[in-house]
């Protein structure tokens, strides 16, 4: 695996670990792809009975898809469907393995970042973490599945505050509407958090764990249509999207059009 993202294999568990310091830890294409190929290697060791999802450094977890591979000369709409499909497809992977996984939130949690944490069975931060898709400041919707996973857990009021006002809120909001479930003083003892939970998970009868973790899942109708994606490619084609991306990348305020 790459600098950029790699998985370090602990006794009953598993790190992974996305560091791309200069962009915030953010996601480009080709880093999802190479999520895929971990969960592979995931899924093939029985002995890895949890996965720790974090970001390199004490500053973000994920600060979303990169914006700078979508403002790059050349991006067209057909590149940004192939990021969106294959992140749909990861994501969803995410949620369905048989393991627990745990989101360790050290900073910056944007956008598909947050998106990727939703899809993990335990959010748990640092008191630096800080929570938001801001999608619609760059003219583009979550469509990492944020529409569906976000209300489902905060609920429909909440989730629109957040969403239609790109709102970000701090640990002691998410801790209030169930989006994290501890919040720890700084990013080592978050760490030290994280391995001590995975312990605890991957002690457990791992049947019993997958069965658990399926039956919950199916009775809040987890779910990430493929629609929903399919809209965030639809807004890749609008000039909003363009605007928005090279508003941030300028770092200016966007003038949207609606068109
Ligand atoms: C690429 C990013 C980035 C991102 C930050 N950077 N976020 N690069 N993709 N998502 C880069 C900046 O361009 C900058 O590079 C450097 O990181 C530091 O960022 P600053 O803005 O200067 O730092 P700060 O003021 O501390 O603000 C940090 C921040 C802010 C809050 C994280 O950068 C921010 O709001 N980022 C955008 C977050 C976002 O909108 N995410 C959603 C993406 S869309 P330079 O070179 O200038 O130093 C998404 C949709 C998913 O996730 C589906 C898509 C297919």
């Amino acid at each position: 695996m790459s600098e950029e993202i790699y998985l370090e294999k602990k006794t009953g568990y598993a790190i992974m670990t996305i560091n791309r310091p200069k962009q915030m830890n953010a996601l480009n294409t080709g880093i999802v792809e190479q999520i895929d190929k971990l969960l592979d290697e995931v899924e093939a060791d029985p002995s890895i009975r949890c996965l720790i999802i974090t970001g390199a450094g004490e500053k973000s977890f994920i600060a979303g898809a990169d914006i700078g591979q979508m403002g790059t000369p050349g991006y067209q709409p057909a590149d940004a469907h192939y990021l969106i499909t294959c992140g749909y497809k990861v994501y969803n992977r995410v949620e369905g393995l048989k393991i627990p996984t745990i989101a360790a939130i050290n900073g910056y949690c944007l956008g598909g970042g947050l998106e990727l944490a939703m899809c993990c069975d335990f959010r748990i931060c640092s008191a630096n973490a800080r929570f938001a898709l801001p999608e619609i400041a760059l003219g583009i919707i979550p469509g990492w599945g944020g529409t569906i996973r976000l209300p489902r857990i905060i609920g429909e009021g909440r989730a629109k505050d957040m969403i239609l006002r790109a709102k970000r809120i701090k640990p002691d909001t998410a801790l209030q509407y169930g989006l994290v479930t501890e919040v720890f003083e700084d990013v080592a003892a978050l760490r030290a958090g994280a391995d001590s939970l995975a312990q605890e998970l991957a002690a457990k009868a791992p049947i019993t764990m997958a069965m658990d973790k399926e039956m919950i899942n199916r009775s809040v109708f987890t779910y990430n249509d493929l629609t929903d994606s399919l809209a965030l490619s639809y807004c890749f084609t609008t000039a909003d999207s363009r605007e928005g991306i090279s508003a941030f990348l300028e770092k200016r305020t966007p003038d949207f059009k609606g068109r």
